[in-house]
């Protein structure tokens, strides 16, 4: 069966749906501009600028004033603002299709599943299930134990930060964000890093434990290598499934490729987003070789098209080939044990590129470092914490241009 021939003559089809000679048309009801009111829904604290241009470890205002940006709009930039062979492959990528659905073959998304498990060290055999965000990987990971076990409760931690969507949200130790919607008993919160804490909740009704390879919003907060292989032994015992939250913490930035890699641990499942795309959204899982698919168990429009894979493979292509999980662990090393010397710090906190910065004046430093010193940073406010959070690619002499700054200003 063929496509139904337009049965109207080509003028008349073509004013019909243009709305020409229609009273009533909606085009020509549309106001103008500036008649209109409706504003932005207010949900953020915002920088008192707007960014028009972005290079390297670089961002400049509408005003020309360039800015070290040690922030990477939240941990998101890994290999840098505008990297030439990230635009290509984004430009050339559109030029021949962006988007279409999960229901034809990408070879793409092979293509980054095997650029990405390369990088990983380790988890080569685990397979790749892409979505568009940090807080739908989650949710995906969550629901997968859920299904696999046949389970519903699962444990996470104090100061923990898995995104503000349904089960996630509810998996995060903030009631403030967390709706009436979103309140269940499945989830059951034990203090972070307390092996004895875990050990008592847990059993054979838990489906999953859910934490975070580094706490990001929570303050920079590190697991201790013996916690994370306590998660895992106890895992392994009741036959839940371990998820590490990699979406802050992962990508190269910790000076491997995930940072539960420091302390020795496998997981079954692991979460991903934010230096993925490098600013385009795409997220994912990747997912042990035991826990078997079914067609219909996780689902995405979006998730894997074109345009987000392209982005996706470019960003390992460049983390591979400039060595940025070498820099990430290098730069990152020197950064601490410079800020370290600060008598006025009291605790630095992480591992490579993502440092958290305990000081009591923390709000007034950052902002002195924002205004003064054209320098950006992030922050766990809760926390008295100041996130340093740079593109992969940042050089010793970037860091040295921060270290100078960060003196003058506390001391
Ligand atoms: C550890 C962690 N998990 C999940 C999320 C949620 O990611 P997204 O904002 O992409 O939904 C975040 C975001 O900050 C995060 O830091």
């Amino acid at each position: 069966m063929g496509f139904e021939k337009n049965p109207l003559p080509k003028s008349l089809s073509l004013s019909i749906r243009l709305g020409i000679g229609d009273s009533k048309n909606h085009i020509s009801q549309i106001p103008n501009l500036k008649s209109i009111n409706m504003t932005l829904f207010d949900v953020y604290p915002l920088f008192p600028f707007e960014l028009t241009k972005a290079e390297g470890c670089y961002v400049w205002d509408e005003n020309g004033n360039k800015y070290l940006d040690l922030y990477g709009g939240h941990a998101v930039i890994s290999i840098g603002h505008t990297h030439p062979h990230y635009v290509k492959s984004i430009t050339d990528q559109l030029n021949k299709i962006g988007f279409y659905s999960n229901s034809v073959q990408i070879p793409i998304q092979k293509e980054l599943a095997q650029k990405l498990g390369a990088l990983t060290g380790g988890y080569e055999d685990y397979s790749l299930f892409l979505c568009n965000s940090g807080a739908e990987a989650n949710e995906n990971a969550l629901k997968l134990a859920s299904f696999h076990t046949g389970r519903k409760k699962i444990i996470a931690f104090s100061k923990s930060f898995h995104g503000r969507t349904s089960a996630v949200v509810a998996a995060t130790d903030d009631k403030s964000i967390i709706a009436p919607v979103n309140e269940t008993s499945n989830i059951i919160f034990v203090p972070f890093n307390d092996e004895a804490a875990l050990e008592v909740v847990m059993n054979d009704q838990i489906a999953g434990v859910i934490v975070e390879g580094l706490q990001g919003v929570g303050g920079v907060q590190v697991p201790t290598d013996s916690f994370l292989q306590k998660i895992r032994s106890l895992c392994d015992k009741f036959g839940a499934l371990m998820i590490m939250d990699e979406i802050q913490s992962g990508y190269g930035r910790s000076g491997k490729f995930f940072s539960h890699q420091h302390s020795n641990v496998k997981a079954d499942i692991i979460s991903m987003a934010k230096g993925m795309g490098n600013g385009f959204p795409i997220g994912g899982i990747i997912i042990a070789p035991h826990i078997e698919p079914k067609h219909g168990m996780l689902g995405t429009t979006f998730g894997g098209n074109h345009l987000a894979c392209a982005a996706a493979i470019a960003v390992c292509d460049i983390i591979k080939q400039e060595n940025l999980m070498h820099n990430a662990a290098e730069v990152g090393t020197y950064l601490m044990v410079e800020l370290k010397k600060i008598s006025a710090i009291k605790d630095v906190r992480g591992y490579g590129l993502m440092i958290g910065v305990e000081l009591d004046n923390y709000a007034d430093v950052r902002k002195k470092l924002m205004i003064d010193h054209k320098i950006l940073t992030g922050v766990s406010g809760k926390q008295n914490t100041i996130r340093l959070l740079p593109p992969l690619n940042i050089t010793k002499s970037e860091a040295d241009h921060f270290l100078k700054a960060f003196a003058e200003v506390v001391n």
